[in-house]
Parts: C-alpha cells; sequence; structure tokens
C-alpha cells in the first residue's frame, strides 16, 4: 500500500468531525479488521488518518478493542506518529472534570489483552518511558490557555467496570495521577512497531476513592467528554500542525 498518512488520531467517535473531506479507507491486518475504516484527510498541511478506538458506533468496549490491528494498520497506512486523546478519571481531588493531562508514565493493569505483535520470538521491548517525549513537549507547547497538567501517571485498569473505592485510593497511593480502560496496549503496541505514541488524556470525573465522590457513571463520562469536544479537537489541531516532520526522538530506535 502507498503511504497515505504520516499523523494519526486515535480517538473518540466525537472526533470525527476533525477532518474535513475525509477519504475513508478500508484495511485489512494480520491481526483482522481495524474498529472501523481509517479517516484520511489533511490536517494544518498535514497527511493525518482517524481511527475511532471504540467504532464509529461506539459497539467495542475498552476490552475487546481490536488494538492489534489498529495499530497494525496505522502503519500499514505510512503513520510514524500518533496522538491518542482519552477520557480519564482523575485520581486526585484537584484535577476536576476538563482539565487536561499529558502522563509521562503508566501503570498497566489491564489482562487478558494481546500485548505484542511477536508471538513467535522472545521480543523485550524497551518501555520505561512509554510516551514519546517530542510529542509530549508538543503538546504541552500547543496548549495555549487550556488548563493542561505536563506530566503524570496514568493507570489502566480492565474494566469494563469502574473501581471500587478502596481499588481507588490504593491506586492513587502507588503513584496514579489519573485512570482509564483504554491506554493499554495501544501504547506498548505503537513502541514495538517504533511509533511515537502520545496520550491526551481530559478529565471527565474524579474516581470513587477522591474523598467525597459517590462513584462515577457512564453517563457522567460521556457528558463531560462530549462537553469538552471543542477544546480537545482545538488542541489537536494545534499539536497536528506542530508536530516534528523528522523524528529525533528514541521512538524507533526502542521497538521491538
Ligand atoms: N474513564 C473515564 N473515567 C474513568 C474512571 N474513573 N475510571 C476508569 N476509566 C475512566
Amino acid at each position: 500500500m502507498t503511504e497515505r498518512a504520516d499523523l494519526a488520531v486515535i480517538g473518540g467517535s466525537g472526533l470525527y468531525a476533525l477532518l474535513d473531506d475525509a477519504e475513508e479507507h478500508e484495511v485489512d491486518t494480520p491481526y483482522g479488521s481495524p474498529s472501523d475504516a481509517v479517516a484520511l484527510a489533511r490536517v494544518a498541511g498535514r497527511r493525518v488518518a482517524f481511527l475511532p478506538r471504540h467504532g464509529k458506533d461506539h459497539r467495542f468496549p475498552p476490552h475487546r478493542i481490536p488494538y492489534r490491528a489498529n495499530v497494525w494498520a496505522l502503519r500499514e497506512l505510512g503513520v510514524t506518529q500518533i496522538l491518542a486523546p482519552c477520557a480519564v478519571g482523575g485520581l486526585r481531588p484537584e484535577l476536576g472534570p476538563g482539565t487536561f493531562v499529558v502522563p509521562d508514565q503508566l501503570i498497566d493493569r489491564t489482562s487478558g489483552r494481546a500485548q505484542t505483535f511477536f508471538d513467535d520470538r522472545a521480543v523485550h521491548t524497551n518501555f520505561a518511558d512509554p510516551y514519546c517525549p517530542d510529542g509530549r513537549r508538543t503538546v504541552i507547547d500547543s496548549a495555549g490557555d487550556l488548563d493542561i497538567l505536563d506530566n503524570g501517571t496514568m493507570v489502566v485498569i480492565e474494566g469494563p467496570r469502574f473501581s471500587t473505592r478502596a481499588e481507588s485510593r490504593w491506586l492513587r497511593s502507588i503513584g496514579g495521577t489519573v485512570i482509564n480502560m483504554t491506554g493499554q496496549p495501544e501504547a506498548i503496541l505503537a513502541r514495538e512497531l517504533g511509533l511515537c505514541y502520545t496520550a491526551i488524556a481530559l478529565v471527565t470525573d474524579l474516581d470513587a476513592g477522591v474523598e467525597g465522590e459517590r462513584g462515577v457513571t457512564q453517563e457522567e463520562v460521556l457528558a463531560v467528554f462530549t462537553e469538552n469536544i471543542g477544546r480537545m479537537r482545538a488542541l489537536l489541531v494545534r499539536a497536528l500542525a506542530a508536530l516534528p516532520r523528522e523524528r529525533n526522538c528514541g521512538c524507533r530506535a526502542s521497538a521491538g
């Protein structure tokens, strides 16, 4: 396949409108079909692929997303850098809904998801710093007047249920800043293929362990994400325009 995109956004369906005049491509992979057709368009002069992580109709719950097919399909299209917006819960009381966080670390609490492309030989990939340093810097520098936390540890839980209060308090006590259900294995799969990967987390709720919180509901998460979609879109467009054309980070060298 000829290269059709350099940059990609893997995001929620509400971000589709990021792309004007998008062309849709069905991509097949050795890992089956991705979550949906990949939309290709120009954004701020860059060739961008957009893939709705849960499918356009939100048919894939976090534990059933075809993560390997998604990342493989983007690489097939020529993508080298991925921005990955996601909804997260705050594990600290000061991280109110609407705050953006660009995590620099993650704690993987998922289980039973296919975590690697290498099932037939032992490949141990360097994942000490799971996110691209240059991608993170670009997003942080693109924040403008957004309320943005420029570091933090994202805990990725298996879900699909939210955490108990005890789990939530423990996850905070081991260093978690925010919590979600989709940040892994997307990040390691991108790293295995040498792609730059930058998570952009939008806090939609305070998790159950935060003092005084009632516990999270799906409606709350969706409502706050939808309310903030314009801000997320604006941040993405600025960051896509500013991502480096030449990659000088170590992501490619850390590939499996
Ligand atoms: N996604 C958004 N909010 C969340 C939370 N509190 N826990 C897990 N995933 C989430």
